[in-house]
């Protein structure tokens, strides 16, 4: 399908949304937002032409034809109008058949979704390769942060040997309010949830669920390794002290929970705990709810990126990346 900006004539993509939730609806809006600029840099109008959603009368601050919701995933998958489907419902089931539907019927798949994928890496890669189209998935890990893409493109010429990551806000904020404010976990989780920054029910950040999540599809790309985030040594922040804090600052470090993975002539070791950092390690600036990945690579020597690890905005922003990549390069 075709539609004309300016005295050019532009192909159309639609576009199916699983999802209009939080990054549902920062994707529906920075798609709207930045509607312009998007058609130029994708060579294509894109559009969202039907959500999967159960709730459709929600407050979301924004407006959505009525018409293009339905409650039925088939109306999406079957749509032949359709050439790429964003999953952004979270959770294993039902997303991650959900998804293999998409891909089967011939539609590339943009996620956000960390726990489908850490848990069915090769299903949907597989199936991905298996019916000639993509699965792209920036925003699984490290939000807003062009990471992946660095990964599998930039850096692609590097052996790597090092990972560290902060790859959750939330955990990252609480850390640093304890070091900054001196405020117990209890008191800076409060603060956290207060701010939006924590969930009512925090345990997947907290416990160190969600890192591992990220760490299981990092261990995939960076080392060619597939281990499953429960097969990932995990320690979350639930058991920091105040005086743990102090005792990382008094020996000049900060307290981080960090991801970390590398490899010696013992092979791949990989875990997830809280690390004292010395203060002049490039990480240890990482405070609040900032995310960001430290690498070292053969040829590149070390590399950090950092940015804004979640919320609606920087989330989108990587989806979309992932959807312009697709209609760029493959419709
Ligand atoms: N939040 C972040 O900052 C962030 C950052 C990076 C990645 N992610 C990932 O992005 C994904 C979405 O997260 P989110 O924060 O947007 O979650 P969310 O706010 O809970 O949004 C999910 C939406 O999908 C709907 N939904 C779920 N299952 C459905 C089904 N079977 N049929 C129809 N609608 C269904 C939910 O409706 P109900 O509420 O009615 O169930 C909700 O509106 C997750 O995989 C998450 O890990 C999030």
């Amino acid at each position: 399908m075709y539609s004309r900006i300016g005295g050019m004539a532009l192909k159309k993509v639609n576009i199916g949304l699983l999802g209009l939730g939080n990054i549902g609806t920062g994707t529906y809006k920075a798609l709207e937002m930045n509607k312009g600029l998007i058609a130029k840099n994708a060579g294509a109008e894109l559009e969202i032409t039907r959500i999967l959603e159960k709730d459709v009368d929600r407050e979301r601050g924004i407006y959505v034809d009525p018409a293009k919701f339905t409650q039925n995933p088939e109306d999406i998958f079957s749509d032949p109008e359709i050439s790429i489907v964003i999953e952004l419902l979270g959770g294993i089931e039902p997303a991650t058949s959900f998804m293999l539907s998409a891909l089967n019927a011939g539609k590339h798949v943009v996620t956000a979704n960390k726990a489908a994928l850490a848990e069915n890496y090769e299903v949907l890669t597989e199936a991905a390769a298996k019916n000639g189209v993509s699965i792209k998935f920036e925003a699984s890990v490290g939000g807003g942060i062009p990471l992946i893409e660095a990964i599998t493109s930039s850096l692609t010429a590097n052996e790597f040997t090092e990972v560290l990551g902060i790859l959750n806000g939330t955990t990252n904020y609480i850390l640093t309010k304890m070091s900054t404010d001196n405020a117990s976990y209890e008191t800076a989780l409060k603060e956290a949830q207060a701010q939006g920054f924590a969930e009512a029910d925090p345990t997947a950040d907290v416990e160190g669920h969600d890192v591992a999540n990220k760490l299981s599809i990092l261990l995939s790309l960076v080392f060619g390794e597939r281990v499953k985030p429960d097969a990932i040594p995990t320690t979350g922040i639930t058991g920091v002290t105040k005086e743990q804090i102090e005792e990382a600052k008094a020996q000049g470090c900060v307290l981080k929970l960090i991801a970390s993975a590398f490899k010696d002539s013992e092979g791949l070791h990989y875990f997830i705990q809280p690390t004292m950092l010395n203060q002049d390690h490039p990480l240890a600036g990482v405070n609040n709810e900032f995310n960001a990945i430290f690498i070292k690579g053969n040829a590149v020597g070390d590399i950090m990126l950092y940015g804004k690890g979640a919320g609606p905005l920087p989330t989108a922003s990587a989806v979309l990346g992932d959807v312009i990549s697709i209609a760029k390069r493959s419709l």
